[in-house]
C-alpha cells in the first residue's frame, strides 16, 4: 500500500493542525501512526478516510486520489472500513443488524447474503451467542469487536483504526488487539493509531511519527523502535515505554 501525501494542510480556525505534510509511506500491510497527543494523528486519519477534506494539498491512497467533492467522497468512503475509539454502533439494533446495515444499505447485498456474511464474521471474532444483543447488552470489548466486524464485512481495501482500545480495560484491550493481530495474519491492510506501543511494535510494518502537525520521521517499525532518528521521537519513546 502506498500512501502519498503532498503538502497536506488542515486547519481549524487559526490553528494549523497538519502543516503541509509531504511524504510517501509505503507499507506491505500495517502502518502505525504514533506521536504525542494533539499532534494530528486523528486528523490525518480522517483525511485518509475521506471524512474530512484538506484546505491545501492532496493525498493518494494506492494511486487513487482522495476526491474532494461529496458525491465521489461517498463512493470513496464506502471502500474504507473505519473503527474509532468509541464505537459508533446503532444502539437500537442488535449486533448482527449493525454489521448487516452497510452491506444492504450501501453495498447492495440481499438481506440473506448480508446476514450470512455478518454471522460468519461475528463467529470469527468470537461473538457467537452475542449476535442478537444490542450494544448496551455487550461489554466494551465485545462492542468494539462488533465494530471491527462491521468494518471488515464490507471487504474494504483499507481499514483505519483510531485508538480502538483506549476506552477498554486491559483484558478487553487484549481481546481486541488479538483480533487486530489476526486481521494482519489474514493479510488485510490497515492504518492504526494507537498509544499501545508494544502492540504497535509487534503488528506494524512501518511507523510514521507525527508531532506538531508534521511527520517528523517514518521508517520500518523495527528501525523506528530500535533507533528513532529525531530527538522528539526518542524522548517520546523514552517517556511512553517507561511505564
Ligand atoms: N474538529 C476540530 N475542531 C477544532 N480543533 C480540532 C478539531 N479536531 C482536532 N482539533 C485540534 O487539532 C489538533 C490535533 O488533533 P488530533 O485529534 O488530530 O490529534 P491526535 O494526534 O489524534 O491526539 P490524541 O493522541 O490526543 O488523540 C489538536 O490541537 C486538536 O485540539
Ligand atoms: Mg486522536
Amino acid at each position: 500500500m502506498l500512501l502519498h501525501l503532498h503538502q497536506l494542510t488542515k486547519s481549524y480556525g487559526h490553528h494549523t493542525v497538519l502543516d503541509g505534510i509531504t511524504a510517501d509511506l509505503d507499507f506491505p500491510h500495517v502502518l502505525a501512526l504514533l506521536g504525542p497527543s494533539g499532534g494530528g494523528k486523528s486528523t490525518l486519519l480522517r483525511l485518509i478516510g475521506g471524512l474530512e477534506t484538506p484546505e491545501q494539498g492532496s493525498l493518494r491512497v494506492d494511486g487513487q486520489q482522495v476526491p474532494q467533492d461529496e458525491k465521489q467522497l461517498r463512493f470513496y468512503r464506502s471502500q474504507i472500513g473505519t473503527v474509532f475509539q468509541s464505537w459508533n454502533l446503532f444502539p437500537h439494533m442488535d449486533a448482527v443488524s449493525n454489521v448487516m446495515l452497510p452491506l444492504t444499505a450501501v453495498h447492495g447485498l440481499s438481506p440473506d447474503e448480508a446476514r450470512a456474511r455478518a454471522e460468519e464474521l461475528l463467529d470469527r471474532l468470537h461473538l457467537n451467542g452475542h449476535a442478537h444483543k444490542r450494544p448496551a447488552e455487550l461489554s466494551g470489548g465485545q462492542r468494539q469487536r462488533v465494530a471491527i466486524a462491521r468494518a471488515v464485512a464490507i471487504r474494504p481495501k483499507l481499514l483505519l483504526f483510531d485508538e480502538p482500545t483506549s476506552a477498554l480495560d486491559p483484558e478487553m484491550t487484549a481481546e481486541v488487539l488479538e483480533v487486530i493481530a489476526d486481521l494482519k495474519a489474514e493479510g488485510r491492510t490497515f492504518i492504526l493509531v494507537t498509544h499501545a506501543m508494544n502492540f504497535a511494535r509487534t503488528v506494524a510494518d512501518e511507523v510514521a511519527f507525527l508531532a506538531a502537525g508534521t511527520i517528523i520521521e517514518h521508517d520500518s517499525a523495527e528501525k523506528f523502535f530500535a533507533r528513532p532518528q529525531s530527538e522528539t521521537a526518542r524522548r517520546f519513546l523514552d517517556r511512553v515505554l517507561k511505564y
